[in-house]
């Protein structure tokens, strides 16, 4: 890592925090990477089997919205590098419940933001000499930008978000634009289309769709399945939050698309030829359960992410989706 020496993430049991830290830990040996989450029902500590003996990672269980226990870990490690990726992370749950989003995707946030603030900066403006480079970067979501029919949407689109879930991740972001403009705090934020890759929580659309097809259950489908999600793989949206981390300018944010727009059917289609093409088992006929449209369902999401290839020279190339993603379809059913 660039500038920072001891980074804080949080969530790291999570989906994508769990591969960020699987990637990052072991190729960035002189940074320390110390890693809180909570360890909701969405965790699961195995994913990070592979690097929690190595000396340059350390795991609390830790409520991002725990003042104490969090102000204790910055000082305890001289935390001068955070990155967020903590969240209720489910839409669904979040129309059934969307307290806990608000809690911790924006309280949670509000709380990391104070405590950085009062860790590394003496008034507003005006850093700690030693902790100069200090950086708060938090892990966002397309989504709050809401649905578009038709074009996409750049960093300086208005955000017009859906559910309880984009609403609380696009409060989060806001929050941590002000502490920017407000204090001069060095944020910077990404915004990353749907993720695909191994180790999903099982409640998400590809873990669902992968298991109906193996176990041969009817695939739930909200509405006609036309909605429309641009995919990335979890590991080149890794590298690009890095990218983004390490070099971005503070205040700004960064749109990591992946360039891949699909319907759910058409995604759904995809995965089972694959499934079927890689699978030793044998796989029926396809079975699709149209259901009851999820309520405030964005039709499509779409999102420009040149910014990310002409500011900070992003080496993606979407071509590598088709590759990537048989990979992961012949790693989950091998
Ligand atoms: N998965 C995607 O496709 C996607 C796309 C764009 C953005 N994002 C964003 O990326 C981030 C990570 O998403 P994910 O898919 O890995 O989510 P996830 O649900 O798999 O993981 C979230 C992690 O945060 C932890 N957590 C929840 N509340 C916490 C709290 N109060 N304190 C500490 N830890 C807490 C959970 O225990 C879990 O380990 C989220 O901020 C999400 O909004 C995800």
């Amino acid at each position: 890592m660039k500038n920072c020496k001891n980074i804080l993430i949080t969530g790291g049991a999570g989906f994508i925090g769990a591969h960020f830290l699987n990637q990052m830990v072991p190729k960035n040996s002189d940074t320390n990477f110390i890693n809180i989450d909570i360890l909701s029902y969405a965790s699961d500590l195995n994913r990070l089997k592979k690097i929690e003996s190595l000396p340059n990672y350390k795991f609390f269980q830790v409520d991002i919205c725990d003042k104490e226990k969090v102000i204790e870990i910055f000082q305890k490690y001289s935390i001068d590098g955070l990155i967020n990726f903590a969240a209720e992370s489910h839409v669904d749950n979040s129309i059934l419940n969307p307290n806990s989003f608000i809690k911790t995707n924006v309280n949670g946030t509000l709380n990391l933001l104070n405590i950085s603030y009062d860790f590394w900066m003496k008034s507003p403006f005006n850093y700690k000499p030693e902790f100069k480079n200090a950086r708060f970067h938090q892990i966002s979501t397309d989504e709050v930008y809401g649905s578009i029919e038709k074009g996409s949407f750049d960093e300086y689109s208005r955000y017009n978000p859906s559910s309880p879930y984009s609403s609380s991740k696009a409060s989060a972001d806001l929050i941590v634009s002000s502490f920017n403009k407000t204090y001069g705090l060095n944020t910077t934020i990404s915004l990353s289309s749907n993720n695909f890759g191994l180790n999903q929580n099982s409640e998400k659309f590809i873990p669902v769709v992968i298991s109906s097809i193996i176990n041969n259950y009817p695939i739930p489908v909200y509405g006609d399945g036309k909605n429309i999600r641009d995919w990335i793989s979890v590991k080149e949206n890794c590298n690009a939050i890095n990218l983004i981390f390490n070099n971005g300018v503070s205040g700004e944010s960064y749109n990591i698309g992946g360039g891949n727009e699909l319907a759910n059917l058409d995604l759904i289609n995809l995965t089972y030829r694959l499934i079927k093409k890689y699978s030793k088992e044998k796989i029926d006929d396809l079975k699709i359960d149209f259901i009851d449209d999820r309520f405030g369902h964005d039709k499509r999401y779409s999102i420009n992410s040149s910014k990310l290839y002409q500011k900070l020279n992003w080496d993606y190339n979407n071509s590598i989706f088709q590759k990537n993603f048989e990979q992961f379809i012949y790693n989950s059913v091998n």
